[in-house]
């Protein structure tokens, strides 16, 4: 596969004192050898034109501009001003166009001067969850659980370094050579991860996962068909009676989405402290304190862990102690938090099944180096994590909850679980559509019964048992 390789010749990389965003911009936006960002080929004799045009206002609209003033305005206002210029040399030039490519051309030089330039059109689609840029030529999307490729390209690897450099300079960092691994955010929120050459041999890497503003409810789950609307219930009443609850599953399963669905049916009055590595939970009560982990800075200081968050989360008297994504050895605050009186605790955890979140638990604690013997660190999960629910994204890109499971102990080294709604696949129709069924193990009094009782959730909860179990059969 040597062919597919690409030279790449890094962008001159910005000095420190270069760093705001519109110099950046200023060495992005400089005409390049190569015109052309769309290559789909019926459309090269008008692409040719059209980018020999964009060119050439290019040109002339650095020498007008006066980026660094450019740099201090609002990005609407900034927007406004390049679009007045662009169009008065668009006049000036007579060029012969219709309004429609007048447009689309002023709105893609605003794009690269200010913008993510190529990216821009995709960043404005709400339907899509991540962007993936493999080098200049390959951009791949995710829609409705699918990737495709797009036929959108950038102009060379510098054009595409560039833009990372302009996305990871808003927290603060740089890509480049000495340190081509970078994550930053998007001011709408969104996650980036940049790796650059030499360490990502197809050019420079970026991996956008799109923010949700709004994030999906539990009847929206159900619309979805991700559960049903008797399992739903069945959640609801677990969020709301203070379970200490484990969501597991796979990248992009639903996990993070699933907990803040929980976290909705704990009451206005608790005091919630969330954790995450960056900020996505978007939890409706009052008395909510957000904290977020931190990297560490360039010169490889600062860093803030996890571990260190959740610690100190136990001297803020929480009463709900939510941790985004438990991957080390946080798992063993989380765990004595949730055995401290702090429940309703909830965290997320990467496992295929119930039963594996368990044993990944374990393991993140022996590796953090606690040393505690297998069997007290079993014990301790067991007692802690009153539910399991299994989130997974199928191979139709389809995302279900798979499994609503308790914890119930141990026998002998055994952890016992016991399942109360799981999801069965059947096989798939004609389209790839995977079918399959939710249903009702029968269990009409799990464990934690005790716990909805003492929150008057008792009656509530057999009733929602009951009718899961009658819709099946
Ligand atoms: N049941 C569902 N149906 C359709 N899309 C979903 C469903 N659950 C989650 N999503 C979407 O899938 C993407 C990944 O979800 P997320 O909760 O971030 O996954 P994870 O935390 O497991 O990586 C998001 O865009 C989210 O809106
Ligand atoms: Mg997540």
């Amino acid at each position: 596969m040597f062919g597919k390789r690409r030279e790449f010749t890094p962008a001159v990389a910005p000095t420190p004192t270069d760093a705001a965003p519109l110099k950046v911009v200023a060495g992005n936006v400089q005409p390049a050898a190569a015109p052309v960002e769309d290559t789909r080929t019926s459309e090269s004799q008008r692409a040719k034109a059209y980018y020999d045009l964009k060119r050439e206002i290019f040109s002339a609209l650095l020498e007008t501009i006066d980026v660094a003033q450019l740099g201090n305005m609002e990005v609407e206002e900034a927007r406004r001003e390049v679009s007045g210029i662009a169009n008065d040399i668009l006049a000036a030039k007579k060029a012969v166009i219709s309004t429609a490519v007048q447009e689309e051309l002023v709105s893609d030089i605003c794009d690269d001067v200010l913008g993510y330039g190529p990216l821009e059109p995709l960043l404005a689609r709400d339907d899509i969850s991540d962007i993936m840029v493999n080098g200049d030529n390959y951009i791949f999307i995710e829609t409705g659980g699918k990737v495709t490729q797009t036929n959108i390209r950038f102009r060379d690897n510098s054009q595409l370094l560039n833009v990372c450099q302009r996305i990871v300079s808003q927290v603060g960092r740089r890509v480049d050579e000495s340190s081509p691994i970078c994550d930053a955010r998007l001011p709408d929120g969104s996650r980036v991860n940049v790796i650059a050459p030499p360490l990502a041999l197809e050019g420079p890497t970026l991996t956008i996962r799109r923010f949700k503003k709004d994030k999906l409810t539990l009847d929206q789950l159900v619309e979805l068909g991700a559960i049903t609307s008797e399992g739903a219930e069945i959640l609801k009443i677990i969020g709301r009676v203070r379970c200490n609850i484990l969501i597991s599953g796979g990248t992009g399963s639903g996990k993070t989405t699933l907990l803040n669905c929980l976290t909705r049916y704990a009451e206005s009055d608790e005091r919630i402290i969330t954790c995450e590595d960056s900020a996505e939970l978007q939890l409706q009560q009052p008395h909510v304190v957000r904290l977020e982990t931190r990297p560490p800075n360039i010169e490889g200081v600062g860093e803030i862990t996890m571990r260190q968050l959740v610690k100190n989360c136990l001297r803020m008297r929480p009463e709900r102690i939510i941790v985004g994504e438990v991957r080390g050895p946080e798992a063993f605050d989380l765990l004595q938090a949730m055995n401290t009186g702090h429940d309703g605790s909830m965290g997320t955890l990467h496992a295929n099944s119930p039963r594996e979140a368990l044993s990944r638990l374990e393991s993140m604690i022996t590796m953090g180096g606690f040393s505690l013997p297998m069997k007290t660190v079993r014990e301790m999960a067991v007692s802690s994590i009153d539910v399991i629910v299994q989130a997974a994204r199928l191979r139709d890109g389809s995302r279900r909850i798979t499994h609503i499971t308790e914890v119930i102990g141990l026998e002998g080294d055994v952890p016992i679980t016991q399942d109360l709604f799981v999801y069965d696949m059947m096989g798939e129709d004609a389209q790839g559509k995977i079918i399959g069924r939710h249903r009702s193990t029968g269990i009409g009094r799990p464990a934690f019964w005790d716990k909805a009782r003492y929150y008057g959730e008792d009656e509530r909860l057999t009733a929602a048992l009951a009718t899961a179990h009658a819709s099946d059969s």
